[in-house]
């Protein structure tokens, strides 16, 4: 998951790294309140800042200086609503106006290649750093850091040094890296990025602002990071199926698909997507992936379909399975279930192809249950085509 700018922000603070004071609006009224309130601080001015997950927001326009709190107002009325990067901006941050003298950059990830994480460090950080890291690859430090170290003492150093820092930030640049590492290992993030890190005209050094990744797998540990995430972003249908504790992720196609097993599933999407160019010219395409798991009960088909079948796109769903702690009859219960509940709403066909334990009384229970819109095939290609020719009706 990807942290706005202000999340970022509030992490970074939570860990000790030095930021400005930063508020968020969602109106210009509330832009204007907290314009006010932050501006006492800094002259009056302040920086209203785009809220989107996306990079090259100045650019874009979705940073720009305010002098009162009635400007912030009308910058902010002026970046509410704007689209960077396909981004829709919902929500503004009014940050305390930095003098800036310096621009760095930093950045911390995971680097899967070589089983390490990577610091990033550059001492000409600030907007253009994309455009650096390919035309003077040497400018921009990169540093492989131990997990199991992390960045200490002796690694920051190493990092200030070899991003060729001035004397008179070292100390203090390694400093804020550290804490930098501290949040990365807390919050199981797996990039922390700050683009500009900045030396102030007073000397300080801060951090202006923040890109934070988190590992998703590491949920489980981090319940606080439920609060992080976006629900107006969220896809309604991913997050009923969240719900239900699904592992379901929404496609762009017409055929919904049921599985057990990740493997079994991801060859079903392939098997259907090849059907569909073969047999309907390329109209049909899988819809989403659904992997009901090992020992799926009755329950968590119907639970299942009942997911797929909210999906407008979906004309026609393929059911796959191969039934080994699940067996195929439980399955088929799962499948009459949800119909029987769905009753008349019940509208689109459903192709199903079973095998494995229990296989005879599963196709058994189907037949006899004789639903117009079931139909059964034996072979998982031929209930691929059937599904994909459905779909493109
Ligand atoms: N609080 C602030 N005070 C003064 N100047 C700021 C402040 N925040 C940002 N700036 C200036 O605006 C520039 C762009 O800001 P920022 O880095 O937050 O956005 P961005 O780099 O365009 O966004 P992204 O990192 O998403 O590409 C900074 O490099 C800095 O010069
Ligand atoms: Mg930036």
């Amino acid at each position: 998951m990807d942290l706005f700018e202000y999340q970022a922000r509030d992490m970074f603070e939570k860990h000790g790294v030095p930021v400005l004071a930063g508020e968020i609006a969602t109106t210009p009224q509330e832009a204007q309140a907290a314009a006010e309130e932050i501006g006492a601080r800094s002259g009056g001015v302040t920086v209203v800042k785009a809220q989107v997950k996306t990079g090259g927001r100045g650019k874009a326009g979705g940073v720009k200086l305010a002098k009162s709190g009635e400007e912030a107002a009308s910058l902010t009325e002026q970046i509410l609503g704007m689209d960077i990067n396909g981004h829709t901006v919902h929500t503004v941050m009014i940050a305390q106006g930095a003098k800036i003298a310096e621009e760095y950059y930093f950045s911390l990830l995971l680097d899967r290649t070589n089983r390490n994480y990577l610091a990033m460090c550059s001492k000409e950080g600030g907007m253009d750093i994309e455009t650096l890291a390919v035309e003077r690859p040497e400018a921009l430090a990169r540093i492989g850091v131990d997990p199991l170290v992390g960045i200490d003492a002796a690694k920051a150093e190493e990092i200030v040094e070899a991003a060729g820092f001035d004397d008179d930030v070292k100390a203090e640049v390694a400093e804020v890296l550290q804490k930098l590492w501290v949040v990365y290992r807390e919050e199981d993030a797996t990039l922390v990025e700050v683009n500009p890190l900045v030396k102030l005209e007073d000397g300080g050094i801060v951090a202006l602002d923040g890109k934070v990744t988190i590992d998703d797998n590491a949920r489980f540990r981090q319940p606080e990071h439920e609060d992080l995430v976006d629900q107006k972003a969220e896809d309604p249908l991913e997050a009923k199926a969240k719900a239900m504790h699904l592992n379901y992720v929404k496609l762009d196609g017409n055929v919904g698909i049921i599985g057990n097993g990740a493997g079994l599933v991801m060859s079903t999407l392939d098997v259907v997507a090849y059907a569909g160019e073969e047999h309907t010219g390329g109209k049909s395409k899988p819809a989403n992936f659904l992997d009901i798991g090992g020992g799926a009960s009755a329950k968590v088909m119907a639970n299942g379909l009942d997911v797929i079948l909210g999906d407008e796109q979906v004309k026609a769903v393929f059911v796959n399975v191969f039934g080994g702690i699940t067996a195929c009859d439980a399955v088929a219960d799962g499948i009459v279930g949800a119909l029987k509940s769905l009753g008349d709403s019940a509208t689109k066909p459903l192709v199903v192809r079973l095998d494995g334990n229990n296989v005879d009384e599963g196709r058994r229970i189907l037949s006899d249950f004789d639903h117009p819109l079931v139909t059964i095939e034996e072979t998982m290609d031929g209930a691929a085509r059937k599904a994909a020719e459905l779909a493109a009706k």
